[in-house]
C-alpha cells in the first residue's frame, strides 16, 4: 500500500522553506518553545530545558508515521538556516478521512504572512497529496492571530465549546472554536 505521508514534498516561499521536522531541530524548537507568548494558547509549553524539545520530537512528531500521519513540517528561515516553527496534521478524525492541523511560529516572525502562506500550502497538500475529504482546525477564542489566519482560508465554523487550558502559571478559562474545510468547498474555491 502506498504511504505518501512518509516522504512529504518540500515547499519554498520567499526566504522560507517547509520540510519534514528533524531530530536536530530541537535546539531551534527550544528557542521558541520556551517563550511564554508563543505558548500562551497552546496545550504544551513553555519548555524549560532543551530536553523538552527533544522529547517533543521523539514522543510527538516521530511517532506520527506509525499513526499514518506525516511527521510534520518545520518552517525554516533559509537565510539563517534556522527552524522557526511548525505546521502539521497532528491528529486524524475518528471514523473520517480527515485530519486536524496545528501551527506555531517564533515570535520574531509574527505578522509577516508566513503562517498564512504555510497554511495555504498545507491545505493543498491535505487535499491533493494526502487526499483527505476534509480538514479541521481549532483555536481558542482569545487567539486572534490564529483566528485571522484560519478565517482567510475559507474554513467554515463548526462548533464552540468551553475550554480550560492548564498552564504551569495558572488556568486559562476560554472557549475552543472548531472549523472545517471540505474537499468540495476547497475545489469550488480554486
Ligand atoms: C498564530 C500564528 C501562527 C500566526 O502566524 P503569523 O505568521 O504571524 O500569521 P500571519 O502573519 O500570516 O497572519 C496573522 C494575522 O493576524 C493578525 N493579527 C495578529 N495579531 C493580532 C491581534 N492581536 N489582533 C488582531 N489581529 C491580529 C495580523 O494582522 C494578520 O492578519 P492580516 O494578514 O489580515 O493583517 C502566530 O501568531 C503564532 O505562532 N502564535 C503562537 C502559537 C499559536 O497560537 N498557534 C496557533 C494555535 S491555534
Amino acid at each position: 500500500m502506498k504511504k505518501p505521508y512518509k516522504n512529504m514534498p518540500e515547499y519554498v516561499f520567499g526566504h522560507y522553506k517547509l520540510r519534514t521536522i528533524l531530530k536536530s531541530d530541537a535546539v531551534d524548537m527550544f528557542d521558541y518553545g520556551k517563550d511564554l507568548d508563543v505558548t500562551r494558547y497552546l496545550n504544551w509549553g513553555p519548555f524549560t530545558t532543551i530536553f523538552d524539545a527533544k522529547k517533543t520530537y521523539s514522543e510527538i512528531f516521530k511517532p506520527r508515521i506509525k499513526a499514518g500521519l506525516p511527521i510534520g513540517y518545520a518552517i525554516v528561515d533559509m537565510r539563517k538556516n534556522k527552524m522557526i516553527g511548525t505546521i502539521d496534521f497532528h491528529s486524524k478524525i475518528k471514523g473520517e478521512n480527515s485530519a486536524e492541523i496545528g501551527f506555531c511560529l517564533h515570535k520574531d516572525y509574527w505578522n509577516q504572512g508566513i503562517m498564512t502562506n504555510a497554511l495555504q500550502y498545507l491545505i493543498q497538500i491535505g487535499f491533493n497529496y494526502l487526499h483527505y475529504d476534509s480538514i479541521r482546525i481549532k483555536h481558542l477564542s482569545q487567539n486572534t492571530a490564529s483566528q485571522k489566519v484560519i478565517e482567510k482560508m475559507k474554513f467554515k465554523f463548526v462548533s464552540k465549546e468551553p475550554y480550560l487550558l492548564e498552564k504551569v502559571y495558572g488556568i486559562l478559562k476560554d472557549e475552543v472554536l472548531t472549523y472545517e474545510l471540505k474537499r468540495e468547498d476547497y475545489h469550488g474555491n480554486q
